[in-house]
């Protein structure tokens, strides 16, 4: 196992375990909490607050009734009851906001300061927040025999793959909509503008809750990864209620709900550049993986890379316990996959694996490849809502094309990055949706209607995973905005 790295990367989770207890009316979970078209604050997880926001499940259509949505709220330490909260939009699709507030809380709460009560959620379709959707209907069977046949390694690994991996992608849309048609009939009610439009609701409802009358509240909200395009999206639906926005690690809106992810690794070489850089100006005391030059440690990388490819790793497991494993070409770029994430923490991790691999042993990439799995139904019924009407990727010259693409931009992560994003997976999705789901026009549409407070805009100068060049294009479709650079390689948590 390779447990450095999983540490290091894998969100923890704070569920129900061993502290599992009612305590004076102290909530663990929301399934004690009765969901209420008004925000109605039940205490939670020890110093939070946790509320059911009751919504429509269609806003235009009222009578096909209506869902819930999880808010977590840390209220600030010096907040009044005139304080804004900060809503925090998750990164994903299908990242989690409460997870997010009950591992984070301290860095939000430090960022904004104790003047602001600081808000997330789980956007529909999420963990906590409804219409749920099992798309094997609990059948881990079905879903693991699914994911040995398309999940198979970075795309151009053998002569096969491509085709295997795209033929098989039809799979998972046929399950989904299956257990959409015959047990979760809303399951696809989970696209970015109802998410968008729930954030209205929850703004009219706080508002309501203070006091003040809810058809001039506007939203407070700091959008992550993902959470940009929410953000993006409610700006570009709702221009005067915008309170105050800032978006961080930006993704382009408009190449999100065509399902084209091909920009996202543009700056992922740079990034890998700047290990280099880094590692050798470290020294060899610091960086294990040190050479006499930046290009000599990025020449043995890709050497590394390439030998790899020829001369898999067998693990015998002999001498370890461990079950028998071969360490792939595959299982070295998940690792520079992985990460991409969090370039400043994981680096160090990176060099310590690099450097022993360089020396032969192979096994802290073990299962690498495997432990990369990103399909989540709720992230995939998000996703694939969204681009139904504009999604290209429905052939397999397109898919060629898109791994095309991304090898070109990427040589460190091109390959295996499609396999990853599964964007691939929506091209046998059949939501049937109103069109008031769907995005109705381009992002900021609206006449070139300036948003009510300027939005903010703001990017590492080389982000590997939501990269420059989408901040610089969202911004120059928002009036006033303005772009924050960091001088800084790595993103904003996904
Ligand atoms: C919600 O609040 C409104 C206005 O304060 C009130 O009229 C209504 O009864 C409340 N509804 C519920 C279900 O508590
Ligand atoms: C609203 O939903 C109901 C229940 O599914 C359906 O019968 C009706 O046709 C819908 N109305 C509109 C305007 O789409
Ligand atoms: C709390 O708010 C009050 C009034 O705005 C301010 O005077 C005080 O400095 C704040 N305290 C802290 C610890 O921020
Ligand atoms: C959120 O969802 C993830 C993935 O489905 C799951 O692992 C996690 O336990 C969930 N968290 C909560 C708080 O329910
Ligand atoms: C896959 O590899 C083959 C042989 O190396 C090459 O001809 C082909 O263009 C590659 N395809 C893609 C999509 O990268
Ligand atoms: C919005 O602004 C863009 C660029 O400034 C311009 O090309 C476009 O015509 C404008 N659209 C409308 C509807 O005003």
């Amino acid at each position: 196992m390779n447990r450095i790295l999983r540490g290091l990367i894998t969100i923890t989770i704070l569920g129900c375990n061993s502290h599992c207890h009612e305590n004076h009316g102290m909530a663990y979970g929301f399934d004690t909490i009765e969901p209420s078209p008004n925000l109605t604050w039940t205490p939670c997880f020890d110093d939070f607050t946790c509320s059911r926001l009751e919504v429509p499940l269609d806003y235009s259509n009222r009578s096909l009734g209506t869902t819930s949505i999880a808010f977590i709220k840390l209220a600030g330490k010096n907040a009044t009851i005139e304080s804004p909260s900060i809503v925090i939009i998750p990164g994903g699709p299908g990242g989690s906001g409460v997870d997010l507030i009950l591992e984070n809380w301290f860095l939000a709460a430090q960022a904004f300061g104790d003047q602001y009560n600081i808000v997330s959620f789980d956007p529909r379709g999420v963990n906590n927040s409804g219409p749920n959707l099992d798309c094997f209907s609990g059948d881990t069977e079905a879903r693991s025999a699914f994911l040995r046949l398309y999940s198979t390694g970075a795309t151009n690994v053998s002569s096969t793959s491509l085709e295997e991996q795209y033929y098989s992608s039809s799979i998972y849309g046929e399950w989904c909509n299956d257990a959409v048609e015959n047990e979760s009939p809303h399951g696809y009610f989970v696209t970015t503008p109802a998410s968008a439009r729930d954030l209205l609701t929850f703004t009219e409802a706080e508002a309501e809750l203070a006091g003040r009358p809810p058809s001039d509240a506007k939203l407070w909200s700091y959008g992550i990864s993902y959470g940009t395009v929410v953000g993006a999206t409610f700006a570009s639906m709702f221009p005067d209620r915008v309170g105050r926005m800032i978006l961080d690690g930006v993704l382009d809106a408009e190449h999100y709900y065509n399902n084209d992810w091909r920009d996202n690794v543009n700056q992922m070489d740079e990034a890998m550049g700047e290990f280099s850089t880094l590692c050798h100006s470290a020294g060899p005391g610091k960086c294990s993986f040190w050479g006499p030059t930046p290009a000599n440690i990025t020449a043995i990388m890709d050497a590394l890379i390439l030998q790899l490819q020829n001369h898999p790793v067998p693990i015998s497991g002999v001498q370890s316990q461990e079950l028998p494993a071969l360490v792939t070409y595959s299982d070295l770029k998940a690792l520079f996959l992985q990460t991409r994430y969090n370039p400043p923490a994981l680096f160090p991790v990176m060099a310590d694996i690099l450097h022993k691999l360089e020396q032969g042993d192979a096994s802290p990439l073990v299962g690498s490849f495997d432990g990369l799995n990103s399909i989540s139904d709720a992230r995939l019924a998000i996703m694939c809502a969204d681009s139904y009407r504009n999604n290209k990727l429905t052939s397999i010259e397109a898919f060629q094309s898109f791994v095309e693409d991304t090898s070109s931009e990427s040589k460190y992560i091109g390959d295996i990055w499609p396999i990853f994003q599964a964007n691939l997976l929506c091209r046998s999705f059949r939501p049937h949706l109103p069109d008031s789901m769907m995005v109705q026009e381009p992002i900021n549409g609206h006449g070139n209607k300036s948003s009510s407070f300027p939005i903010m805009f703001a990017s590492n100068t080389i982000d590997p995973v939501s990269p420059l060049k989408s901040a610089r294009a969202m911004s120059s479709r928002f009036a006033g905005s303005v772009l924050l650079l960091q001088e800084a390689v790595g993103v904003s948590r996904h």
